[in-house]
């Protein structure tokens, strides 16, 4: 059985990266917006930050108050956009109820998108023709390629339907020559399919979601999830321990999806930067 080691590929990957980047002109400049004070995008934030400075990316880490309006974020946002020595631009997700998601997204011009959630950018993967690619679908395709895996072909269940990572991943995965199947909050018999599939990806933002009796023998599992239990310790989707032995390659929590996120986020930037200079 594989442990896809996430924490040493992504530290691979920054390492290319600063080599990399000390042959441009100048450094890639990358903006990270925070609103409001919720402590996991807090710590998200500050992980994506230091791997900036760590790279030697010029880094804006802007944070905005849960009460800014919409008005105010969009003029940030244009502001970001005309800057010269910024190459990308993140908003940090979730945003406060009254300000419209959909709207700032929109807002950030699709070369400084480095999350590639634009519906420009999105809708190059859904046409197999990418410029910049969401972070963590792109990130676990980037650790699937790690292990001895060829997707033509193979059945893939993603569990979790959302924008960030459940779509965008089916759709990796659809380019990749799978066979996908998107499971979601109303799907039935949930493991009548996870059973027949050669790789799961668990998205689903559910502690311990995964047990052994869901998934097939030497199959590959993917765990996407961050969730704080009611004790306080981080649990991913996956129930590692139960599952670990019935399977050829499984991803652990923490050091798995985590930080291929964030390595990809500076990769994205490498390639927005590249498009502008
Ligand atoms: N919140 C959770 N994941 C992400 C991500 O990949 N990008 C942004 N901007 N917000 C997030």
């Amino acid at each position: 059985m594989d442990i896809i080691d996430g924490k040493e590929l992504a530290r691979q990957i920054r390492q290319q990266i600063k080599k990399e980047v000390e042959t441009f002109s100048r450094p890639p400049g990358l903006a990270v917006i925070l609103v409001g004070d919720d402590p996991a995008s807090q710590v998200y934030v500050k992980n994506k930050t230091n791997a900036c400075v760590e790279v030697g990316f010029y880094s804006d880490q802007i944070h905005k108050s849960s009460n800014i309006t919409q008005e105010e974020l969009l003029s940030e946002i244009k502001r970001l956009n005309e800057n010269k020595i910024i190459d990308g631009i993140l908003v940090q997700l979730p945003l406060p109820e009254h300000i419209n998601e959909k709207a700032i997204i929109e807002a950030i011009i699709p070369e400084k998108d480095v999350d590639g959630f634009s519906s420009e950018n999105i809708g190059k993967l859904m046409q197999n023709k990418s410029f910049i690619r969401p972070c963590t679908p792109k990130g676990i395709m980037n650790m699937l390629s790690t292990i001895d895996i060829d997707l033509n072909g193979k059945d893939c269940v993603v569990i979790g339907a959302s924008n960030i990572v459940g779509r965008p991943m089916a759709m990796e995965l659809l380019n990749a020559g799978a066979t996908v199947t998107i499971c979601h909050k109303l799907t039935k018999n949930i493991t009548a399919k996870t059973n027949n599939a050669d790789v799961v990806i668990a998205a689903a933002g559910v502690g311990n979601l995964v047990k052994k009796d869901w998934v097939k023998q030497n199959s590959v599992v993917i765990d996407v999830g961050i969730n704080r239990m009611d004790d306080g310790k981080i649990v991913g989707d996956v129930d590692f321990e139960s599952v670990k032995d019935k399977v050829s390659a499984i991803s652990p929590v923490p050091g798995g999806v985590g930080p291929m996120t964030i390595a990809t986020l500076l990769e994205n930037t490498v390639i927005a930067y590249k498009s502008r200079v």
